[in-house]
């Protein structure tokens, strides 16, 4: 079994290496973030001859492009009888043209730069295992024609299952999401651009020019800049728009076992993911699913692994687990993502709220920002402008997310998870009340015991214990922190303020 931590893709990943910044630096875009968003939006504005920085905290990659499954589709988790019905029927003609757009770009880009990233095309499938879901299944495959993509029901889906009902689209896409940013990242390079790692921006002024900090002390100065962190840095607007959810993996060798290659989902609204990847001639099954909001407490946080093994038995067979691995996504509350200039900003811009479909999404939102950034008119752009407020398509979940962060920003500040720190297990995090004072302690391997203010350096909410990921997890905005206090994942730039590290020694129960 592999770590954690480590994804399918990224254990036989090659990193590229590239530079720290060390001193300020001069570009007409800087673009925070080297995931899929930030290397292509990079590629695209290199190719226009734009001069572009990318800055990444850690490397190129790293963020959640490399722990996804590797789907490229033109189906959206929001379903397009849910855009149509929320939005029109136009709208939902096109973002269906924009994904198919986006995943052409792939296929365009892998064959032009000679990028070996495993692209293929393949049939996806959705498929309802219980009668009650056929309906839903045959409303998506009605609006997804309309939306003009063309699609098939069927009675049977080809997996070693029964369904009630199947439906099929054609001319899909799979690729290694990390080895396609891999090779980009070094197009980047060739055509002028810089990208810098383990660089992290903790600060962003947008003015005229756009000051851009970093936490090592040099700045970047440039007319744009592009927050390509999968969510927004620092505070945004859009953050109270954005439900941040977490979703699971699992992968088995297949061997054996005849999966046709194809992508496929099954109606449940938190769904499970199925395909297949080969590695090195091994045939490998991944399943995907059991997502919940991040943050969100769980007796056991091994539950979501455990239930997903469970669901490979009964549909698969005794197949040998080989990875398991988490990551964060964020939905949008109206369901399509926020791509563009940056609400009540000048020279920012964003790109977030994919859903499940980031990886299309943000091949859509570089097309989008590129052509933004150098005034090129694209029909998309009013489509995701994170400036839209739609009441109608948001007010549900918008009024549910913003009562949740006021309940858990009150409540969470009361709770504790042990009542000692001598409690707290080895390799694990717990909230403990010290001295009447709330902390987020975490107990390394060595022993050693790291004790942090549990409060957030977005807004204040108070973080939760991940076990599974050995991560503290914002409830709020889907900030996340390692387990000795730096940032993982934004919005927050700022690490966990430490409170003091005991040696093992001071920590002992008599
Ligand atoms: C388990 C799982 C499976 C998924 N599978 C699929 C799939 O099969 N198909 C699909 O379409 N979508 C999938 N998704 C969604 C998709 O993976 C993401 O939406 C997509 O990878 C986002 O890419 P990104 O470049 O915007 O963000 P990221 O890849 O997260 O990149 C953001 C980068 O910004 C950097 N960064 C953050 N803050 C700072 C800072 N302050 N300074 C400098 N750098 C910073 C991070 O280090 C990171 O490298 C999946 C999501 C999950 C959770
Ligand atoms: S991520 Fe916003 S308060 Fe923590």
């Amino acid at each position: 079994m592999q770590s954690k931590n480590a994804s399918i893709w990224t254990e036989k990943a090659q990193f590229p290496s590239f530079p720290t910044l060390n001193n300020d630096l001069q570009a007409e875009v800087a673009i925070v973030g080297g995931g899929l968003t930030g290397i292509t939006t990079a590629y695209l504005l290199a190719k226009k001859g734009v001069k572009v920085a990318v800055l990444e905290s850690e490397k190129v990659g790293s963020g959640t492009t490399g722990f996804s499954t590797g789907h490229l589709t033109s189906w959206l988790d929001a379903d397009y009888s849910f855009i149509a019905s929320r939005f029109s029927k136009e709208t939902a003609r096109l973002v269906a043209q924009s994904m198919n757009n986006a995943i052409n770009l792939v296929e365009n880009i892998c064959r032009q730069e000679n990028i070996d990233a495993d692209f293929v095309r393949l049939p996806a499938y959705q498929f309802a295992e219980d009668e009650s879901q056929v309906k839903e299944l045959e409303d998506e495959a009605f609006a997804t024609t309309e939306a003009g993509l063309i699609n098939q029901l069927m009675d049977s889906v080809p997996l070693p299952f029964s369904v009630k009902r199947g439906l099929k689209l054609e001319e899909q896409g799979e690729f290694n999401a990390l080895r396609f940013v891999e090779g980009l990242s070094q197009k980047v390079t060739q055509l002028g651009g810089q990208i810098f790692e383990q660089t992290h921006v903790t600060d962003v002024d947008d003015s005229s020019p756009c000051v851009i900090s970093t936490k090592n002390g040099p700045k970047v100065t440039a007319q744009h800049v592009v927050l390509a962190t999968h969510t927004p840095i620092q505070f945004n607007i859009v953050q109270t728009e954005l439900l941040p959810y977490m979703s699971y993996v699992v992968v088995a060798k297949s061997n054996g076992r005849a999966i046709p290659k194809a992508l496929y989902w099954d109606t449940l609204e938190f769904y499970h993911y199925i395909r297949t990847y080969e590695v090195d001639g091994q045939s490998y099954l991944i399943v995907g699913g059991e997502d919940h909001k991040v943050g969100e407490r769980s007796v056991d946080e091994h539950e979501p692994f455990r239930k997903l093994e469970e669901y490979i038995r009964s549909h698969f067979g005794n197949l040998e687990i080989t990875h398991r691995w988490s990551a964060e996504y964020f939905y949008s509350a109206d369901g399509l993502p926020y791509i563009g200039r940056s609400p009540f900003g000048r020279n920012k811009y964003i790109a977030t709220g994919y859903t499940g479909d980031g990886l299309t999404f943000s091949v859509a939102a570089a097309t989008v920002l590129s052509d933004l950034v150098t005034e090129v008119k694209n029909p998309m752009a009013r489509i995701y402008d994170p400036a839209r407020f739609n009441l109608l398509a948001s007010a549900t979940d918008l009024a549910e997310q913003n009562l949740e962060f006021l309940y858990k920003f009150v409540k969470d500040r009361f709770s504790t998870d042990a009542k000692d720190v001598a409690d707290v297990p080895r390799g694990e995090g717990r909230l403990v009340r010290v001295e009447g004072r709330q902390l987020a302690v975490y107990r390394d391997e060595k022993d050693t015991v790291h004790m942090m203010s549990p409060v957030c350096t977005h807004m204040h909410c108070v973080v939760q214990w991940n076990g599974a990921e050995k991560s503290w997890d914002c409830p709020c905005h889907g900030g996340r922190f390692h387990a000795t206090g730096e940032v993982l994942v934004g919005p927050p730039v700022k690490a966990l303020v430490k409170h003091e590290i005991l040696a093992k020694d001071q920590l002992r129960k008599e």
